[in-house]
């Protein structure tokens, strides 16, 4: 059963007497947060009786009198100023418990009105560095996606990659110039990532190199005017402090862009077929854009290389998103919408909501300075029009109820002013959320880099997850008392579970929203927060089962007793029951961490149980059949809620 939200329900009744509108109060109900006062807590009547002016242990006494929940919850505490503390009942507890045995979704509940949930996540450019931020977005996607889908929603996994942006100009212009004939028949991805970042390396040092002179005079500037303040304030002028902090942090940042440049400069011209290149295009810039542009109007010769590179960067992404064991039900991407685009500007128009200014047309919208563009004025329309046809199409086509989109942070501002154009364009049923999420920071707090920066970099990145992971499956199996279990095969099939369950769990268990800290130590440590902890309390689990010879299909029959005497018994059940929770709330708030964190609770309250309670060794056959079967359900709820992250199990490690 899906406990929180049949006691919300029960609530639901009980104020429905009390107040006009419960639903702003039943939200008040949630697990407690210590132990002590029970497993549930409703603070619901401080804020009913401030808001009846009435006193909150009054409107707690009236709230408990008319709750209903006597077959649940032991009678209701009311402490403190108005809390109402809910314990569970045991024998209710032992009962659902043993429902869950026969249950394959384990006490969950699917919802009772399913809605099409589109979900847009990975999204990569292709042909360009695929980075750690797209593996992020692929893991929470991907994590979302199945917790939607088991709680009984329709899901779309939708790959909505970046197909039609101004890197292929600049790979049809490396492939005009550079190109190894050979390097590309043997490997044509690899050879057109080089060509790319080539291309982008001999821009950016034009570019940079153009830039530093204004940069160098910017920063003598802003060091002469740094100079003056710090001399005021030697002087006691304590008002010019914060001004010369500003200037001082502009002077740290400018200086850091020079030196950036400077050495960036001076590697391409240390470089001599890098310098010759240079020094032959020095216009490389306008002239991919040119490419990019004739690609865009339909010139046919750069159409057909489109479609020959197109194919082959795609395969690149699935062998990553194969051995991640992700898949989309969709991948279309922005080349798809082109057609549409025209038509979604001439509708907003039509509609009064976009208008020319400066030749642009744009989406202007009430409290927004920037306006949202949606053809420039050169005729070129933009990643909004994209996302504009977009959602038009996922309304219209797929019959989507719901669409969120997995986008790092530093969209937000677009995903803002695409809801707002949506819902006045006339998508105002439907729900849009922007699932944002932090960066991904390397040791040394700066945004990580595999170290090639490319997809090949990020592949390597999985290879290193694996070898690590290998190691410490190594040094475990070899350590056992009894000597190693594992043959090669089994060692490295672990291995690669781990790595790569470790890899998604370091980054779906931090709050998405914060940037996180890569670090292999923690990734992959035994104890504590990670997958492999869960992985192996799983398999020792798995362990016990097989050393005891116990058939785990006989235990799950509807007449098992379950037995909770003991308190680590009660609180394994208790946790237990509360999957069902758990995953509701992951799929509300969009939050994997939210299953992460009960795994990890679940994980220590079981650890905690099985140090108290005997299991094979227990003589009192019934009390060992209910441990048995507490063992059985607390690993198949590791492997339902791991699987729904997207990460394996092993049987054995
Ligand atoms: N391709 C984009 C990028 O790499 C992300 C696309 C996200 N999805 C969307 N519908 N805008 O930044």
């Amino acid at each position: 059963m899906n406990l929180l939200a049949e006691l919300r329900c029960r609530f639901h009744r009980a104020l429905e007497g009390l107040c006009e509108d419960p639903s702003e109060y039943t939200a008040m109900v949630r697990p407690a947060q210590d132990g002590k006062f029970g497993d549930y807590q409703a603070n619901c009547a401080m804020p009913l009786g401030k808001a009846t002016g009435q006193n909150p242990r009054d409107v707690a006494a009236a709230l408990v009198e008319a709750l209903e929940v006597d077959e649940l919850c032991e009678p209701p505490e009311v402490a403190g100023p108005g809390f109402i503390n809910l314990r569970i009942r045991d024998d209710w507890l032992a009962s659902e418990t043993s429902r869950m045995l026969s249950d394959p979704r384990l006490g969950h509940h699917a919802v009772e009105s399913s809605r099409h949930v589109v979900i847009d996540y990975s999204s990569p450019n292709v042909a360009k560095p695929m980075h750690v931020g797209h593996l992020r977005s692929t893991v929470i996607g991907d994590a979302l996606a199945r917790v939607f889908r088991f709680q009984g929603h329709r899901v779309t996994a939708d790959n909505h990659v970046g197909d039609w942006g101004t890197q292929f100009g600049m790979i049809i212009q490396g492939y005009r110039n550079f190109l190894d004939p050979e390097a590309y028949a043997a490997d044509p991805v690899m050879e057109l990532s080089r060509l790319y970042r080539l291309v982008n390396r001999i821009a950016g040092y034009h570019d940079r190199r153009a830039a530093l002179p204004g940069q160098r005079d910017k920063l003598a500037e802003r060091r002469e005017e740094l100079a003056i303040l710090e001399t005021a304030i030697a002087e006691g002028d304590k008002s010019k402090k914060s001004e010369a902090k500003k200037v001082r942090a502009e002077v740290a940042g400018l200086s850091e862009t020079v030196a950036g440049s400077e050495t960036e400069v001076a590697a391409v011209e240390a470089d001599g077929s890098l310098a010759g290149i240079a020094a032959q295009h020095p216009d490389i810039a306008d002239a991919s854009r040119a490419e990019t542009a004739k690609l865009h109007s339909g010139d046919p010769e750069n159409r057909a290389l489109w479609e020959e590179f197109l194919p082959v960067c795609l395969e690149m992404m699935e062998s990553i998103y194969q051995r991640l064991g992700i898949q989309f039900d969709l991948t279309l991407g922005e080349s798809h919408y082109q057609p549409m685009l025209a038509d979604v500007v001439e509708s907003l128009s039509q509609q009064g909501l976009a208008s020319n200014s400066e030749g642009a047309m744009c989406v202007f919208i009430q409290g927004n300075d920037a306006p949202f563009i949606v053809q420039k004025s050169d005729g070129a329309f933009t990643y909004a029009t994209t996302d504009l046809a977009t959602i038009r199409y996922r309304a219209a086509d797929l019959e989507a109820d719901t669409m969120l989109y997995v986008v790092d942070a530093r969209q937000g501002e677009h995903f803002r002013l695409l809801f707002e154009t949506a819902r006045l364009w006339g998508y105002a049923d439907t729900e849009f959320a922007h699932v944002s999420f932090g960066t991904v920071l390397g040791e040394d707090r700066r945004p990580f880099q595999t170290r090639s920066g490319d997809t090949v970099g990020l592949e390597s990145l999985l290879d290193e997850a694996v070898d690590r992971a290998r190691r410490i499956v190594d040094e475990n199996d070899d350590g056992k008392p009894e000597g190693p279990e594992l043959d090669e095969e089994t060692r490295a099939a672990v291995a690669e579970t781990v790595g790569l369950g470790g890899i998604k769990y370091a980054d779906l268990h931090h709050n998405r929203e914060s940037d996180y800290q890569f670090s292999w130590d923690k990734m992959l440590a035994t104890t504590g927060d990670t997958a492999t902890y869960m992985q192996y309390a799983c398999a020792r689990i798995l362990g016990i089962f097989r050393r005891g010879g116990v058939d785990r299909e006989g235990l799950r029959s509807e007449s098992s007793t379950i037995i909770l005497d003991d308190p680590a018994e009660r609180d394994l059940a208790m946790a237990l029951n509360r999957f069902a929770d758990a995953v509701d709330m992951t799929a509300a708030e969009r939050r994997p961490n939210v299953l992460t964190g009960y795994l990890f609770e679940t994980a220590n309250v079981f650890s905690t149980f099985y140090n108290c309670c005997s299991v094979l060794k227990e003589e009192d056959a019934s009390r060992r059949a209910s441990r048995l079967a507490l063992c059985d359900l607390s690993a198949r709820i590791f492997e339902q809620g791991l699987g729904l992250l997207g990460i394996e199990t092993c049987e054995q490690m």
